[in-house]
């Protein structure tokens, strides 16, 4: 996607610029699976292989790592080792003139940022509630509770 369609589905949903960076910058935890960014890899286009974004380094460090990644799916990297932008809407991010100052702001204040993310989780929590039989409290994050074998 590009920043503008980012930007408009989190302004569709009522959070603002800073409020969708401080909220994408959880991605400075956790981990994707090669998939999920192996076409800034592999075959990026027909004149680089790598997306001219991604360190150079770091590049060859992420192809090395998910170079099986088609017959092992669950081959991953962890989003933030010390080079931020691991998928392309965060490379973006941190560059397109709307968002880089917001990212900018809370590379240099950690404070601001726990206080902002705090703030815009809390408005994420509240977004669509289903309650009584609508929904279920899920035993596991990822799957529905009919699925469960427990
Ligand atoms: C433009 C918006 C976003 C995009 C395109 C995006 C994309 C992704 C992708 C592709 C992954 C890897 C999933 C996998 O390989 O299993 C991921 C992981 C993650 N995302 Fe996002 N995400 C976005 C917004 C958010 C937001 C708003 C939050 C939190 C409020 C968030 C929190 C996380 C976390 C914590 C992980 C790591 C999960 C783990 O380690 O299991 N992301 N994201």
């Amino acid at each position: 996607m590009t920043m503008t369609q980012v930007i408009d589905i989190f302004n569709s949903k009522g959070f603002t610029v800073q409020e969708m960076v401080a909220l994408i910058g959880s991605h400075t935890i956790g981990f994707s699976h090669c998939k999920e960014f192996s076409n800034r890899i592999f075959n990026f286009s027909k004149t680089t292989e790598v997306d001219p974004a991604y360190n150079q380094g770091y590049a060859s460090g992420l192809r090395d790592l998910c170079k099986n990644y088609k017959n092992d799916p669950t081959m991953s990297a962890f989003n933030d080792v010390m080079t931020p932008g691991l998928l392309a809407t965060d490379s973006l991010m941190a560059v397109d003139n709307r968002t880089k100052p917001f990212v900018d702001l809370y590379a240099e204040n950690q404070k601001k940022f726990f206080e902002d993310f705090g703030h815009a989780m809390r408005k994420v929590s509240v977004m669509n509630v289903k309650v009584g039989k609508a929904g279920e409290v899920r035993h596991r994050c990822d799957s529905f509770n009919e699925l469960d074998v427990n």
